[in-house]
């Protein structure tokens, strides 16, 4: 059987990079290939690409045995591929149909669009797909992982026959997750191709048929799905062994009796009630839970970036007011977003500007700013949380997904904080990144400042915490300690169907 794409020594070139360097696969009809590598291997800039987003220096692009040569994303739509980005580009003051249908709404002789229609054509999709939500809904409105969704359905609705997905569920909660699965061997068994990007190589042995793996812009290697492990994927991804990406080796932290940070009895009516939990000096904290359970809303609370109704806060024991986020900047409080994209980079700005924004005062003098300073500073935080980019001088916007968190943590640890909250920590990032950030938020505790941690991947705060809470339905269901930890009680105290919590112990106990 001839293969549905075939991609032929592809080059792309940026300044002081090259992102893909010659380029060669296929892909066959029906199939779900895994496009696996490290941040910043290349897989994004391949992918657009073979979607026409991007223009190739060399290469071949290959569709059903004719040659294309794309000039736009809409281009390849017409040839048959479709592509969903690793950043949402819904708008959202738009509502899902005009969305879904955005330039190209069916309209009457005189230009005006037919809206019956378009709701009509919309609620089809969304019924095909399962998505229980009205067509008139604002985008804004829904959740990050709905919107994801539907950016899926949207480039499903032209009947590609080459579809690419950059990290599809890096926001998607586990029931959305399994839904997009299903919608992926549906049409998988209409013959419908699959480009398929993540970091979780778990998802890799459900849903791909073969994995193809880059590093540093070159292909490094393909292979059937049932030829490989867990631990080959990594290899081939880093080129090394990753045995401990927890850590865990030399973990024997020291954790103080002294809590440094206290939430007693925090609520917000409708989005959660009566949270108590502390974080000693030297802790890590993990919070679990089910997307929408209420974690970061209430990190939002009790940051000042949201309201709260009633509760107390506390450092170093003593009751702190925080009403907006500069106040809990001011208690040494930092909190690091989910998405990055929307509250943390400036992502039209330089690596530099990035990373030294929250130290600025510290490197003027006299109203100037101390260039070299700034310079050898950005260097240095660079090379400490490995951000791959050609220099400091490279906008945020241009560096992969991985790389950009990294800038977002270098960036937030500049203010030295003393209590970091930290929201999926490593969404996005691959394998090798992820064990350096793991280490420095390690290193971090360990200097006696206090972490809490939320994150929907459970083997990551099972590795990390020291504790964990888990949180149902804005409320906390239960506390484990690091010897009780186990996916199994997560899950179940998370769906609500066990709790070992009983409200008001946590805040008895330190007294
Ligand atoms: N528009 C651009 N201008 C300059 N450099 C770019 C641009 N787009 C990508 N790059 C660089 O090309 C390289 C490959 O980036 P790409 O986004 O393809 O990586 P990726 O494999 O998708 O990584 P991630 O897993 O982090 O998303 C990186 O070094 C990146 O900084
Ligand atoms: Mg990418």
């Amino acid at each position: 059987m001839s293969p549905k794409l075939k991609v032929e020594h592809i080059r792309k070139a940026f300044p002081g990079v090259v992102a893909v360097n010659d380029v060669s696969f296929e892909l066959g009809e029906g199939e779900v290939l895994a496009l696996l590598g490290e941040n910043g291997a290349g897989k994004s800039t391949l992918t657009k690409i073979i979607c026409g987003a991007l223009k190739p220096d060399e290469g071949r692009i290959i569709i059903d045995g004719k040659e294309q040569s794309f000039d736009s994303s809409y281009d390849a739509m017409k040839a048959g591929v479709g592509m969903v980005y690793q950043e949402l580009s819904m708008v959202g003051s738009m509502t899902v149909a005009e969305n879904i249908f955005m330039n190209r709404q069916p309209v009457n002789k005189l230009g005006n669009i037919r809206w019956r229609e378009l709701y009509a054509n919309t609620e089809a999709i969304l019924k095909k797909f399962e998505l229980n939500i009205s067509p008139r809904t604002l985008v804004k409105t829904l959740s990050v992982g709905t919107q994801q969704l539907l950016e899926i359905l949207k480039a499903l609705s032209f009947s590609p026959k080459v579809i690419i997905l950059d990290e599809p569920t890096s926001s998607l909660a586990d029931t959305e997750i399994e839904l997009l699965f299903r919608i992926i061997q549906n049409l998988k068994s209409e013959g419908y191709s699959f480009i398929y990007i993540t970091h979780k190589i778990s998802e890799v042995f459900r849903i791909a048929d073969r994995i193809m793996v880059m590093r540093d812009g070159r292909y490094i290697g393909s292979k059937l799905i049932n030829e490989v492990t867990e631990r080959d994927i990594v290899t081939m991804m880093v080129g090394r062994e990753i045995r401990d990406l927890y850590g865990i080796e030399q973990r024997s932290r020291r954790i103080s009796e002294e809590y440094l940070f206290e939430a007693e009895d925090i609520t917000a009516a409708g989005l959660y009630e009566h949270i108590s939990f502390g974080v000693r000096r030297g802790e890590i904290v993990g919070f679990a839970g089910l997307i929408g359970s209420g974690r970061t809303e209430m990190a939002l609370g009790l940051l000042g970036a949201h309201r709260v109704d009633s509760g107390v806060i506390r450092m170093h024991g003593k009751a702190i007011n925080i009403r907006t986020p500069s106040d809990a900047i001011r208690h040494k409080i930092v909190y690091l977003t989910e998405d990055r994209k929307k509250y943390g980079l400036y992502l039209r700005s330089s690596v530099k500007a990035n990373v030294i924004a929250p130290k600025l005062r510290s490197f003027s003098r006299y109203g100037f700013m101390k260039r070299k300073s700034v310079t050898e500073y950005a260097i240095g935080e660079v090379k400490k949380y490995s951000i791959a980019t050609p220099s400091v001088d490279q906008k945020v916007i241009n560096l992969s997904g991985g790389n950009q968190q990294k800038t977002l943590i270098s960036m937030w640890m500049g203010i030295e904080p003393e209590l970091l909250i930290i929201d999926e920590p490593t969404r996005g990032v691959d394998v090798g990144a992820k064990a350096d950030i793991y280490k420095n938020i390690k290193a971090f505790a360990d200097q006696g400042n206090g972490v809490v941690v939320i994150s929907s991947e459970l083997p990551e705060l099972i590795g990390i915490c020291d504790r964990i809470f888990v949180m149902h339905k804005g409320q906390i269901r239960g506390e484990l300690k690091k010897e009780e930890f186990s996916e199994d009680v997560i899950m179940e105290m998370a769906t609500g169907i066990n709790s070992n919590y009983i409200q008001g112990s946590q805040c008895n106990e330190q007294r």
